[in-house]
């Protein structure tokens, strides 16, 4: 990474992305010396700005949002040297010959060829346009060291999914495009891989035989924020689910890999994508619940209910909460429900992966001696805890022979004393390195939405009579406790 001077270009450069997530993660990995010797990074929006307004605007992104804190005078100057803006239209050409200039300067400057890396941190409908416009102008000819990140939503639809797959797939080589999906990026995601490949003990009993179902969860409290005008379009099911959740769920159902290579780890995902069962058009009254938040408390405050959410239309009937029961029909899981859910303006800030295993075939305890029984579950939790919990039953201590439920417990903070990086700068080392294993690859994307058009389409016809169906602040609508609860089993929530 250190050596080849690298140069990376911001599209979108104003707006939320790059302020929260992109500005801490590239200053932290400069502060952590894991940025090239040579970089630079242009900004790119249409905004007029100088490059010190927008390098103030940045070291506000760092100052809130860094993992470490407030930015470091000395080193956020050293850092905001490399950082120049350019204020375009992504229609000009005129900007794409600039940046050409910039890529020859730069190289001449340092005596070697650049890797560039074109972000495109902007609204979906701006895609092709700008990756259309960099090979136009011949700025990403090289697969070796140019490189195209294209940030979620992966189109709307099946359909437009596939669109944007073709045309990128005309422009650039696989090798060279990113589509990213953050939650990739997290350690406690990562981990899976490593938890479950690294141990021998786990996949003896990492099938059907062992395991009665499996929930993921990610609920936040946040509502849609300033993010009304893009989110009615989307709602949680495309925001959600179609990404981080059922990259989620393949992780957990994936056969072993034979190495580490992306494609290999991709091909065992997709692997599950395609194994899952699909949806006839009456099975989704059946297996799927939407929710929308009405106006409800949280923290200590009264919250607005979504209708009333900026950008929002008042009669809008997208959906701020989903819950799916999915199949994947092979060897591994025929039988067993994976139930995933997601939801906006909920109880508790949580993204948790539940396996819960079977009852002992035979009890051999009184039941008066057994204090709240449970089956064996192991809880991956992502955040805000970053831990595995495997809960066992023992007999408490006392004369009495009495059982009870403990935790054995993996936790990151007692663990490990340095922090852990931010998604983020997991992703862009990667890009840097070229990388692809955390990266989505056009199959992936278009398996997940064709996993999901049935509902999608179904949902799409028929409006929901009864939103908003759920209070802000809630664990979601109650369709949703009773999707599970008619199989016998129930949400788990950590305390
Ligand atoms: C994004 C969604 O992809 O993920 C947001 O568009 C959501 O709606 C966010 O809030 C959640 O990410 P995290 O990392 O905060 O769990």
């Amino acid at each position: 990474v250190h050596e080849q001077p690298t140069i990376f270009i911001i599209f979108g450069a104003t707006g939320d992305l790059a302020w929260r997530k992109l500005a801490p993660a590239l200053y932290n990995l400069f502060v952590d010396k894991f940025m090239p010797h040579n970089f630079a990074i242009i900004g790119n929006a249409r905004a007029k700005m100088t490059d010190e307004e927008f390098q103030g605007k940045m070291l506000e992104g760092v100052n809130q949002f860094s993992r470490n804190g407030k930015a470091d005078k000395t080193l956020w100057k050293e850092f905001a040297q490399h950082i120049s803006y350019q204020s375009s239209d992504v229609q000009d050409n005129a900007s794409y010959k600039s940046f050409a200039d910039f890529i020859e300067a730069f190289e001449t400057k340092h005596k070697s060829k650049a890797r560039v890396i074109y972000y495109l941190a902007v609204a979906p409908r701006f895609f092709p346009i700008i990756a259309s416009k960099l090979a136009e102008n011949n700025l990403a000819t090289d697969p070796k060291t140019s490189r195209v990140v294209i940030e979620k939503p992966f189109g709307h639809d099946l359909e437009s999914a596939k669109d944007l797959n073709v045309l990128l797939s005309t422009l650039f080589q696989e090798e060279q495009i990113y589509r990213i999906d953050h939650y990739l990026g997290k350690e406690p995601v990562q981990n899976i891989m490593a938890f479950r490949f690294a141990n021998s003990i786990l996949e003896p009993i990492w099938n059907r035989n062992y395991i009665e179902h499996v929930q993921i969860s990610v609920t936040e409290q946040l509502g849609v924020e300033n993010r009304g005008g893009y989110y009615e379009g989307a709602g949680a099911m495309r925001d959600m689910i179609q990404n981080h959740l059922l990259q989620l769920l393949c992780l957990v159902a994936m056969e072993t890999p034979i190495n580490f290579e992306a494609d290999e780890i991709r091909n065992r995902k997709v692997d599950v994508l395609h194994a899952m069962r699909k949806f006839e058009p009456d099975d989704v009254q059946k297996y799927v619940v939407r929710g929308q938040y009405a106006k409800g408390w949280l923290e200590g405050e009264d919250v607005e209910g979504y209708r009333k959410e900026k950008g929002v239309d008042p009669q809008s009937n997208t959906e701020t909460f989903a819950a799916v029961k999915f199949f994947v029909d092979n060897w591994r899981w025929q039988g067993v429900p994976f139930y995933v859910r997601s939801g906006k303006r909920m109880h508790q800030n949580t993204s948790t992966i539940i396996i819960q295993f079977k009852d002992v075939p035979h009890c051999v305890f009184p039941t008066q001696v057994t204090d709240n029984w449970q089956q064996n579950r192991l809880v991956i939790s992502i955040q805000p805890e970053m831990s595995i919990r495997l809960q066992l039953q023992v007999k408490r201590p006392g004369l009495d022979m009495v059982l009870n439920t403990v935790d054995m417990l993996f936790n990151y903070k007692g663990t490990y004393k340095h922090g852990e990086p931010e998604a983020y700068e997991t992703l862009l080392t990667d890009i840097m390195e070229g990388d692809q294993t955390l990266f989505m690859r056009g199959d992936q994307v278009e398996a997940a939405w064709e996993l999901l058009m049935p509902i999608l389409n179904a949902w799409g016809n028929r409006k929901s009579l009864s939103f908003p169906n759920y209070q802000a602040g809630s664990w979601g609508p109650e369709l949703a406790e009773a999707l599970i609860a008619q199989d016998g089993f129930h949400w788990f929530t950590l305390p």
